[in-house]
């Protein structure tokens, strides 16, 4: 069951911020991804979490001149680790900022599975979108072998240590969100219990605590993704390690997404 929002003042308050990030895919036209916001932008006004939209490259720039002065913030879905250079049909960090990105999602798993990207080259990713001022979004996750096997921490580990070798404490610190995406759940309409999320968070917390120290580690924002919908997300959000929800399939339609919106989220219950 969901519950909306309703300002409740004898509740304690999250120190994390609530972050709900839609990963559109390769779907919506501009005109479509315009309308989308019509919808979005009024609403996102009123609730208690950040709103952020994954959109396709070409709708970056039309959504993000529509969102300015919203609450509404505009990322792109992927990048090249390189400044710029004979990459044809690649994209720049420096250019998704340029068209109005704030963030950009690196490491979807499945960039990882269908464009073989390995971790070193994410982590290369990772370095070049903090150098052009754009907050990146890590994904992570591990497959249902692997999952099946009893070896998601090892993997998670792996992959936090890998695609995060050699940024700074400073330069992690409030700066990158990180996605946990099992990947068996990404699609499949089998998402993820809240539990098994919520302990995966508090070890990958612990990976942060090692590599960057407690503060930097207990301020970073981790989110849950892997078919999301209206009627689950609530089970995530009331984990204490669960900071926000990475949507695929449910953030197309703006009446899903709103739903999940309007949930209370800044309280701790
Ligand atoms: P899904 O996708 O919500 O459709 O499972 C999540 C994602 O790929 O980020």
């Amino acid at each position: 069951m969901t519950h909306e929002s309703t300002p409740d003042t004898s509740m304690p308050v999250r120190s994390r911020s609530r972050l709900i990030v839609g990963n559109w895919k390769m779907y919506k036209t501009i005109d479509q991804a315009l309308s989308f916001l019509d919808k979005i932008i009024p609403l996102a006004k009123d609730v208690d979490c950040k709103v952020w939209l994954s959109v396709p490259f070409t709708a970056i720039k039309p959504c993000a001149d529509k969102a300015k002065d919203s609450k509404v913030v505009i990322g792109a879905q992927n990048m090249n680790d390189a400044a710029e250079g004979a990459f044809t049909g690649e994209v720049a960090a420096s250019m998704l900022h340029d068209a109005g990105a704030s963030f950009v999602i690196v490491g979807h798993s499945e960039r990882r599975k269908i464009f073989s990207e390995t971790n070193a080259f994410i982590n290369r990713k990772v370095k070049r979108a903090l150098a052009s001022k754009l907050t990146p979004l890590l994904c992570i996750g591990e497959t249902f072998e692997e999952h099946e096997g009893q070896h998601t921490k090892e993997v998670l580990k792996k992959q936090l240590v890998e695609c995060l070798d050699g940024i700074s404490k400073e330069e992690f610190d409030g700066k990158v969100v990180v996605a946990y995406e099992p990947v068996w759940a990404i699609g499949t309409g089998k998402a993820a219990t809240p539990e098994i999320v919520e302990q995966v968070h508090l070890f990958c917390r612990s990976v942060f605590t090692e590599i960057f120290g407690k503060e930097a580690a207990e301020k970073v924002l981790l989110l849950y993704g892997g078919s999301v919908t209206p009627d689950n997300a609530n089970g995530f959000l009331l984990q204490e390690n669960v900071d926000g929800l990475l949507i695929g399939s449910c953030s197309l339609s703006s009446e899903s997404f709103a739903k999940i919106l309007k949930l209370r989220h800044n309280v701790i219950f």
